[in-house]
Order: structure tokens, then C-alpha cells, then sequence
């Protein structure tokens, strides 16, 4: 079974917490998409763990694969790699050679276009990386394994005219990282046909980077991220054809957060339910250590995320973090304000939906009904142990 999980919102919905619970041994997990801006959390055992491009399945011993439309930053991938195994994880990663590469120079641009444009990147540099490979300067991984990158990397710093020769040397450095990863590389042929489709695997799961609202073509123009986010863009990006995923989980969150700039209909701008929110949730970037703006759920949002996506199963997270305010506010499908009553007592043992509070499977069961769509896996706490399945 192909089995999608994106973000419903503006990202940071929890993708990776419930990758990893949803991860079996014998399942491959899939990153598609996005690169070193993502960051995914996942608690167990009383640990945490932080990840931006290994896939989230790296904690169930999956078999992992990078590969479609991830942009592959040598350093950072390395980084993660060491980070991983210092805690005892080794991934069994496969990259696909087909990756871009995201290079030093690109952060660099990166850092300078947001100074101008204002958008709130998380300065990772992955819209000058896309933008170098919409314009065919990029690099490919192949590219430096086949040994036919030196005089790409002088054009592609030709082009930046800002950055002559000397930024060769550190560019080239995080080049040539790729030749010493601890990682198998693939054929994209390979990543499909051995991998994708290969029936040794009881699921392929595609994990999503983002949130739907920050997909380039669908989301809020300009102030998103600059690939595709959107369940839809797996099949393409893969190369599979019309093989689509059975299951589309759209994740998301109670209330909405976002970082960077750009309109936030349900912002809360100040008082005591945002600080509840961007505390009680640690609302806090995992890479940028930015504050998220937070904001009331938005369901007219999380329909179009619905429709884009073809959800068949939503994931809620963070119910928790809604414990203890008297009244939580949402916004419907027609742009109608409603507010449901909360909850005092804590949830963060609730083993089963029954268990919860009446407040909260009411609010449970107005999003399924607007949204149309059932509520399979609710999140109770950042533990794999705080999750309902229904
Ligand atoms: P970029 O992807 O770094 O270019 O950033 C573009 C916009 O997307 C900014 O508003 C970022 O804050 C946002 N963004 C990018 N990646 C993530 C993510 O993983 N979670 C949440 N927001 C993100
Ligand atoms: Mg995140």
C-alpha cells in the first residue's frame, strides 16, 4: 500500500511524530520533497530527536529512501547522519542520485534575497537551489559522483556573478562530502522499480515536508516555500505514473501556527490564549528557533487542504495543547466563527477516544463532519505513546 501523510497547514503539523508511529519495520519511508528547511520531532523513551532530512522512519528500523523532488544538502545530510549514529540509529538510507544539491552559495543568496524580499525563509537556502535548478545550473548528485561536477560548480558561481572564485573552494568541499556519505546510491530507475515497487516492503510511506498552505503552486504565493507540498505531486515527482497513494493522511493541529510572513486569517495577535498556545505547544521553530505566530483553527483552510490533497484519513496532534483554555475558537467552512467549550482535565494518559473529555469529541467531531473526513490517529502528547487510534 502507498500511503501519503502531508501537512494540512502551514507545516510544523507533526508530520514526523506520526510517520514514525504510523513506520513499520518492514515498511520503506520516503522523503519526496522540501530539504533542509524542514524539521520533524520525534519523542520516545523519554528522548527527543530532531531530523530535517532523513525520513522520520529512520527510529522503526525502516528502510529509507530520498529521492523525487528532496534537495539534498551534503553538509546538513551528513551532519544527521553522525547526529544519528552517535544515538545508535544507523539508517539504512538509499538517495537517489536524480537530488539536487543544495550547495554554501545558496544559503548565501538565501540569506540576502529575505533581506530584501521579506518572505521569513528559513534561510536554508532551498528557493535559490530550486530556482538554480528551474534554470538548469544545479547540480545533480550524479553529477559529482560520475566526477563531472568542477566545471558546473565554476558555472553556477559564474552565473551568481556576487560569488567568483572565492567561494569555489567551500562549495566544492560540500560537493565532494557526497563522495564519503554513509548512504547507497540509486538510480532513479532503481528508486522505483527496487524500491517503490518493490514487494518486499508491506508499505511505502511518502513523508511529507511543509504544509499544503506553503506549496508553490497552491499555497500562499509568495510567502510559501518553493516546491510542491501537496500529496498530488508524489506520483509526478516519483515518476509513477497515475499511481497515486490509497491512503492521503493530511495531518494537522487544533489551532493553526506559522512562520515567515504572509496572511494568517486566524492569527491571534496578543493575550493570554497566544502565549497558552505558543507555550503549552512549543511553538518554537526546530531549526530557526523563531516563535510561531499562532491562530484559531481554520477549517475553510483546512477543507481547500482536503480537496487539494484528497485526504481519506486526518491525524490530529497537539490536543493537549488546547487543555485548559475555557473556550476554543474555530473557523468554519463558510468563514463562520464558533466557539466550543474546553476542557480542564489532563488528557496526556487518554489511551482511547473514548477516554477524552465530552469538550473535546465534540470538537473532534465537528472538524470530521465539516471536513468529511474521519479523524483515524489523535496525538496527545510529542511521546509515540500519546497517540489514540481510532
Ligand atoms: P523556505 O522554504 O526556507 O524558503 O521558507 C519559505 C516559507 O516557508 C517561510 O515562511 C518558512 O518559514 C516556511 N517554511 C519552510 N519550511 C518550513 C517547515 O518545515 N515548517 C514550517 N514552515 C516552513
Ligand atoms: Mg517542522
Amino acid at each position: 500500500m502507498f500511503i501519503s501523510i502531508v501537512g494540512a497547514q502551514f507545516g510544523d503539523e507533526g508530520k514526523g511524530k506520526i510517520t514514525d508511529f504510523l513506520a513499520k519495520q518492514k515498511d520503506l519511508v520516503v522523503r519526496w520533497s522540501g530539504g533542509s528547511n524542514a524539521g520533524h520531532t520525534i519523542k520516545f523513551n523519554n528522548k527527543e530527536y530532531k531530523l530535517r532530512l532523513v525520513p522520520s522512519g529512520v527510529f522503526k528500523d525502516t528502510d529509507l529512501l530520498i529521492s523525487g523532488n528532496a534537495i539534498v544538502d551534503p553538509i546538513l545530510l551528513n551532519e544527521e547522519l553522525t547526529y544519528l549514529a552517535s544515538n545508535d540509529f544507523v539508517a539504512k538510507l538509499y538517495v537517489d542520485e536524480e537530488c539536487i544539491v543544495s550547495l554554501p552559495i545558496h544559503k548565501k543568496i538565501d540569506a540576502r534575497n529575505d533581506m530584501i524580499l521579506n518572505i521569513g525563509t528559513t534561510k536554508s537556502g532551498i528557493g535559490p537551489t530550486v530556482s538554480d535548478f528551474a534554470a538548469r545550473i544545479a547540480l545533480k548528485i550524479k553529477d559529482v559522483l560520475s566526477g563531472d561536477y568542477k566545471e558546473k560548480l565554476r558555472n553556477l558561481l559564474k552565473i551568481h556573478t556576487d560569488y567568483l572564485e572565492e567561494e569555489y573552494e567551500e562549495n566544492l568541499k560540500a560537493l565532494e562530502l557526497l563522495k564519503t556519505i554513509p548512504v547507497t546510491y540509486v538510480t532513479r530507475e532503481c528508486a522505483r522499480t527496487d524500491f517503490i515497487y518493490a514487494s518486499r516492503y508491506t508499505n511505502v510511506i511518502f513523508e511529507g515536508a511543509q504544509g499544503t498552505m506553503l506549496d508553490i503552486n497552491h499555497g500562499t504565493y509568495p510567502f510559501c516555500t518553493s516546491t510542491a507540498t501537496i500529496s498530488s505531486a508524489i506520483p509526478y515527482v516519483m515518476g509513477m505514473g497515475y499511481d497515486f497513494p490509497e491512503i492521503s493522511i493530511g495531518v494537522f493541529k487544533p489551532y493553526v501556527t506559522r512562520v515567515g510572513n504572509g496572511a494568517f486569517k486566524t492569527e491571534i495577535l496578543e493575550g493570554s490564549v497566544k502565549e497558552h498556545l505558543q507555550t503549552l505547544g512549543k511553538e518554537i521553530g526546530t531549526n530557526t528557533g523563531r516563535t510561531r505566530r499562532v491562530g484559531w483553527l481554520d477549517l475553510y483552510d483546512l477543507k481547500q487542504a482536503k480537496e487539494l490533497n484528497d485526504f481519506n484519513s486526518l491525524a490530529i496532534t497537539k490536543l493537549d495543547v488546547l487543555t485548559g483554555l475555557d473556550s476554543i475558537g474555530v473557523l468554519d467552512t463558510r468563514k463562520n466563527w464558533w466557539n466550543f467549550n474546553g476542557w480542564q482535565t489532563d488528557i496526556t494518559n487518554c489511551k482511547n477516544y473514548d477516554a477524552l473529555p465530552s469538550a473535546a469529541k465534540e470538537l473532534i467531531d465537528f472538524i470530521s463532519k465539516s471536513i468529511n473526513t474521519p479523524i483515524e490517529t489523535i496525538s496527545v502528547g510529542a511521546d509515540r505513546t500519546q497517540t489514540i487510534e481510532r
